[in-house]
């Protein structure tokens, strides 16, 4: 539970609103978003448990082959240097430093999978958005020029924000873009 609870935990950070309500482009690190090696970084500095840190640091995969568990130790050997600890002798690494801690636990896996919904709530924001921008044109007088700044990402954030791309997503995928308004309105009333 704290690992799925905390597992993006640096995202606020490294998605900070930009001028234009854009969001910062997150950087890669150790081979993923540097939100995840960060998350982890943070419970090592203060002190969290080794097994919470290791399940966190499956989120982004899981250590059920020999491929994806490689990735998971990177991430915890990067998050290991940021904090300044030794991950052999922290409990992460198995003392070959090459493997998780063994045998493997199964907390890792579930949160692994609790942290799905993305392949869902990421094409969901794809699929909506031009959408959004037709209803963004004809209901609220936002020009083309605008669709590209600040006034369409503000609008966009606050239906986003308070009822979630998979909302409106399934609200266009049972009725079409005309579905779309109601719930864009009861968010943001058109002047
Ligand atoms: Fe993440
Ligand atoms: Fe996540």
């Amino acid at each position: 539970m704290a690992a799925q609870l905390l597992h993006d935990l640096h995202k606020p950070y490294v998605f900070q609103w930009q001028p234009d309500a854009s969001s910062r482009p997150e950087q890669s690190l150790a081979g993923t978003g540097e939100h995840h090696v960060l998350s982890l970084a943070e419970l090592l500095v203060r002190k969290a448990p080794a097994e919470l840190v290791v399940a966190q640091a499956c989120a982004h995969t899981h250590p059920g082959t020999e491929a994806d568990e490689a990735q998971v130790v990177n991430w915890l050997k990067a998050a290991a240097i940021i904090a300044g600890i030794d991950p052999v002798r922290h409990g992460l690494l198995d003392a070959s430093g090459k493997t998780l801690p063994l045998p493997r636990r199964q907390e890792g896996f579930i949160c692994h999978l609790g942290d799905h919904d993305f392949v869902l709530s990421a094409p969901a924001v794809q699929w909506t958005l031009p959408v959004m921008r037709d209803i963004a044109k004809a209901d609220y007088k936002i020009t083309d020029a605008d669709l590209q700044g600040k006034p369409f990402n503000s609008l966009r954030n606050a239906v986003y924000s308070q009822l979630s791309a998979m909302r409106i997503e399934q609200a266009y995928a049972m009725g079409g873009g005309e579905q779309v308004r109601l719930p864009m309105h009861s968010v943001v009333k058109p002047a």
